[in-house]
């Protein structure tokens, strides 16, 4: 599946694009949400995710880059949010928001930094309904793919297969045709710049064929 990330929109014209990527192939919508503390950068909030809600039917995947993610994810539920995914290292107690987020009826998602070893996610991998592999550091689209990440990926795949587990496995991050290569292992591909900066139907194709 591919999930095109809107952070590389143009966000003057937010349902003119959720509708063109939907007509070009896209499975889900990704929503990146930074609060300038857990990254240096700033992006939109719970009423612009109630607000695409109303005119996308993608599901959404919203991402959440932010300190303290318990706050906000009720708010983020009741907004549209199918798959709501946290960063492992914004909250002091993982787990009990993973379960939350599942109780309040989304699917839960984590996520981890290109600099957390996957080990920091492993105790709660059988509470998950997605893992989010980062392969640039989360703040900004259009950075480099981060090749040392990859074996995130298939390591993933290896422990659902070993221990019959379920979640889906998502890359984030300098995903584009010279990198897809790398992904194979990734059941759903975020991309911001690739889609957005070219023609959508065929870059999304490019991506679901290699
Ligand atoms: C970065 C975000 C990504 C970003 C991806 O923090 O999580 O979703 O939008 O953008 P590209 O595909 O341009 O790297
Ligand atoms: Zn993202």
């Amino acid at each position: 599946m591919v999930a095109p990330s809107i952070l590389s929109a143009d966000f003057a014209n937010l349902q003119t694009e959720l509708g063109a990527i939907a007509e070009a192939g896209a499975d889900w919508v990704h929503v990146d949400v930074m609060d300038g503390h857990f990254v240096p950068n700033l992006t939109i909030g719970v009423p612009v995710v109630a607000s695409i809600k109303k005119v996308t039917k993608l599901p959404l995947d919203v991402h959440l880059m932010i300190e303290n993610p318990e706050k906000y994810i009720e708010q983020f539920i009741k907004a549209g949010s199918d798959y709501l995914t946290i960063h492992v290292e914004a909250t002091n107690d993982p787990l009990r928001v993973l379960k939350r987020i599942r109780e309040l009826g989304a699917k839960a998602g984590i996520s981890l930094r290109p600099g957390t070893p996957l080990s920091a996610i492993t105790p709660f991998l059988s509470e998950l309904d997605l893992v989010l592999v980062m392969t640039v550091e989360p703040g900004f689209g259009g950075q480099n793919f981060m090749k040392d990440q990859v074996s995130k990926i298939s390591e993933l795949k290896r422990l659902r297969e070993e221990k019959k587990m379920n979640y889906l496995i998502e890359v984030d991050g300098g995903v584009n045709e010279s990198t897809i290569g790398e992904c194979h292992d990734a059941d759903v591909l975020v991309a911001g710049n690739y889609v957005f900066k070219n023609d959508y139907t065929k870059a999304i194709r490019k991506l679901k064929e290699s």
